[in-house]
């Protein structure tokens, strides 16, 4: 089960191959994912993390194979969603006295979700733990993603333990950034930081820096899903600060559903004005009821502007729309430009609706969107090109 990933450490996490959601069926995990745990072997035996519960009799057996759970002196839960917690109880049913170091934070989660009264030991930033020729320092992260969340620190080998932050839903035999395709990884950790980290974006940047400023020796980044970042450790970092930053490229996501190709129509024809307007900006037409949600996600992420279009289906917009609205409405993206569009037949309500909407977001709406009558016809079709190049002229200023 193990894999030795330095002198000191060994990967004894689970990789989850057929994972295909991910926080029930919130997240797409097209690659699957792993949970990844860490054994540290010092003077002193140290578990950091455990696996989600559906493998917690596989981890612990495995676990047995690499070590004598009595030999294990510590516990480090850095993160207690139950995706890294879900083994500890039946971890805990062997060794039932092994302190457990999480944060305040974390005692309460645990408690909450497993009702056990174990022996917590609570950590803050800058406390430490000797291991023998090693320490481990605590840096705590709330709210990357969650209140508990924390950094463990390996001196002796310059290892960053950060749960969540830097991961990827990426399954893998090869645990290291370096022998996997660069690509793939990174799409998944764009991926990963719209769908979850991207609210806390503004504590993602505080956070960095103090723990670049802290100018801590790195030679590895092992977070608790996808792979660890061995070569050029701190690229992953600075990528974070950039994504951190209000990120966007010089791209438009035209988000539409239809019912009977009007607004299908429409929305093909106004990427066609942008595109006018200027031939350099990625277009994404993409169909919301068609598409997978956590990735329509990641290109609004992606996005410099987003136009949303729907028919008036109702009084309102259809159900796609709504969904993928309350999705970006949590997600709190900044700086990003918008506005909508749609075919109606008689009360025409959705265009103002989805523009309100996409105030509600965060958004800047650039104007008042375009709706059409019907099926479009000639002079339609021209409007509506027309209006994607005003659409795109809008948010170059
Ligand atoms: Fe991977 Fe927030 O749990």
């Amino acid at each position: 089960m193990g894999k030795k990933i330095s002198d000191l450490v060994t990967w004894v996490g689970k990789t989850d191959w057929q994972l295909k959601t991910f926080h029930g069926d919130e997240l797409s995990t097209n690659h699957g994912s792993s949970y990844n745990a860490y054994l540290i072997r010092d003077e002193k035996t140290v578990l950091i993390d455990t696996v989600w519960q559906p493998f917690d009799k596989e981890f612990v057996a495995r676990l047995k194979e690499e070590v004598n759970l009595q030999d294990i002196d510590y516990i480090v839960m850095c993160h207690n969603e139950v995706d890294h917690s879900g083994a500890l109880v039946e971890l805990m049913r062997e060794i039932p006295e092994t302190p457990i170091y999480c944060t305040a934070a974390g005692e309460k989660i645990l408690r909450g979700m497993y009702h056990q009264d174990w022996n917590y030991v609570n950590v803050k930033t800058g406390d430490t733990l000797n291991i023998g020729k090693s320490t481990l320092t605590f840096i705590q992260a709330p709210f990357l993603h969650w209140p508990d969340t924390m950094f463990a620190y390996l001196d002796s080998e310059a290892i960053l333990f950060s749960n969540d932050a830097f991961g990827q839903h990426y399954a893998t035999e090869s645990l290291f950034n370096d022998v996997n395709c660069k690509e793939e990884i990174f799409a998944e950790a764009i991926k990963y930081y719209a769908n979850i980290v991207a609210p806390y974006s503004n504590l993602v940047t505080k956070k960095v820096n103090e723990v670049l400023g802290m100018n801590l020796p790195i030679h590895m980044i092992a977070p608790s899903h996808g792979v660890i970042w061995r070569e050029n450790p701190t690229e992953i970092v600075e990528k974070y600060l950039e994504w951190a930053n209000d990120y966007q490229e010089n791209q438009v996501a035209i988000i539409y559903d239809t019912m009977w190709n009007s607004t299908r129509i429409m929305a093909e024809c106004i990427a066609d004005g942008i595109r006018k307007f200027d031939e350099n900006i990625k277009v994404k037409l993409i169909n919301a009821a068609k598409e997978d949600k956590s990735d329509i996600l990641t290109e609004v992420y992606r996005s410099k502007a987003v136009l949303l279009g729907s028919p008036t289906y109702n009084h309102g917009y259809l159900y796609s729309i709504a969904g993928m609205i309350e999705i970006i409405k949590g997600s709190a993206f900044k700086n990003k430009k918008g506005s909508a569009f749609g075919s109606y037949g008689w009360s025409g309500e959705a265009v103002k609706k989805l523009n309100e909407e996409l105030a509600a977001c965060g958004f800047e709406v650039v104007d008042d969107g375009l709706k059409c009558i019907w099926i479009p016809d000639e002079a339609m079709i021209e409007n509506c090109r027309t209006y994607g190049y005003e659409f795109a002229k809008k948010i170059a200023e």
